[in-house]
């Protein structure tokens, strides 16, 4: 499903969006995006056909009902390459959940496979909106129903798995890269962040820099001091929510996930992918005793 949602979400906007339309909105080398997306969109087709051969060799039949709308994410060509970048994550992290339920060899090579590749069009996503190339040391995998949380407001009429998971409550999206230190009011459901009992409500930022949550009252919710992806969620308790999904203690969570960037670190590449040129005297460059003991300190 992840597959023909990606393939859907590349076609529709390599098929709206020009190298004008690109250079417009501030990439100064277009085609620098351009030609790695039609690489990627490629790649996604090739998997939906692999797919559909290895669920028929099962004996199964595969999901071919669902429909998507990306509309949304189709209003500008900046918008359409963050959202990218995230669908290119959840992809990549529902995969990996995927990895912890399979038995079978064949089954498990193949979405090995597919990981490595999504998390390299991740990798490029990353660069071309800014960010950092890989900004930490561990990814987060996404369960089916929290892939849902945030995949699912683009899907209608799939019939069989996963549709019929029971939902997260879905938190209002963040289509771009942030600061650190940026104050949000969030809504999910009817309720929002100035509507509910602001007491009883947390924001809770989960990433792959710790195995558990930064935790903040909801009045007081603001991206987090961490480089790279976060997962935004709403919680009824402060007990940090938990990384590893086969024992997180999801009981109290009352929305989410909703997946941003905070973008608090530009590389070298990022600001050439982006503006043609970079400002190399921003960077501190790193001594070879630094880089020795920049190895010696383990972060685990
Ligand atoms: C959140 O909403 C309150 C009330 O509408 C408003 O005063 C505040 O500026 C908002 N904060 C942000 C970060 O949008
Ligand atoms: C939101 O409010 C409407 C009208 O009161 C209600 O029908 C609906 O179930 C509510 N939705 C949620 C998610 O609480
Ligand atoms: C917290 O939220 C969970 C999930 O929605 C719910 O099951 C639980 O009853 C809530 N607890 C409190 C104290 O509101
Ligand atoms: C490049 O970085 C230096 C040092 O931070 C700064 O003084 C200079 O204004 C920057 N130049 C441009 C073109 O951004
Ligand atoms: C690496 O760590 C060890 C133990 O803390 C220390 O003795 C050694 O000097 C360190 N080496 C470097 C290059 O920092």
């Amino acid at each position: 499903m992840m597959e023909e949602f990606e393939a859907t979400y590349y076609l529709e906007g390599l098929s709206q969006f020009s190298s004008a339309d690109l250079a417009a909105a501030g990439w100064a080398i277009p085609d620098l995006v351009l030609e790695d997306l039609l690489v990627f969109a490629q790649d996604q087709a090739d998997h939906i056909q692999f797919w559909a051969s290895t669920i028929e060799a099962l004996g199964a039949t595969p999901i071919s009902t669902c429909a998507f709308h990306f509309q949304p994410v189709l209003s500008d060509a900046a918008t359409w390459l963050q959202f990218g970048r995230e669908m290119e994550y959840i992809g990549m992290s529902a995969l990996m959940s995927a990895i912890a339920v399979l038995d079978d060899p064949e089954l498990l090579l193949s979405a090995a496979n597919f990981v490595t590749v999504e998390a390299r069009h991740q990798t490029i996503y990353n660069i071309i909106n800014g960010g950092s190339s890989v900004s930490q040391a561990y990814d987060v995998a996404l369960p089916p129903n929290q892939l849902l949380a945030m995949a699912g407001q683009f899907i209608t009429g799939c019939e069989i798995f996963p549709m019929n998971l029971p939902m997260v409550p879905q938190v209002a999206h963040l289509f771009g890269g942030m600061p650190a230190g940026l104050a949000l009011n969030w809504t999910w459901g009817n309720a929002t962040t100035q509507t509910v009992n602001q007491n009883e409500f947390w924001c809770q930022w989960t990433s792959g820099t710790s195995t558990s949550a930064v935790v903040q009252p909801i009045a007081e919710c603001a991206s987090p001091p961490i480089n790279g992806y976060v997962f935004a969620w709403i919680t009824n308790s402060s007990t940090p929510l938990t990384t590893d999904i086969l024992t997180q203690n999801v009981g109290n969570v009352v929305a989410g996930p909703a997946i941003a960037f905070v973008d608090s670190q530009m590389e070298i590449l990022s600001e050439l992918a982006l503006h043609g040129a970079a400002n190399v005297s921003d960077i501190n460059t790193v001594t070879p005793a630094q880089a020795a003991s920049i190895l010696n300190s383990s972060t685990v």
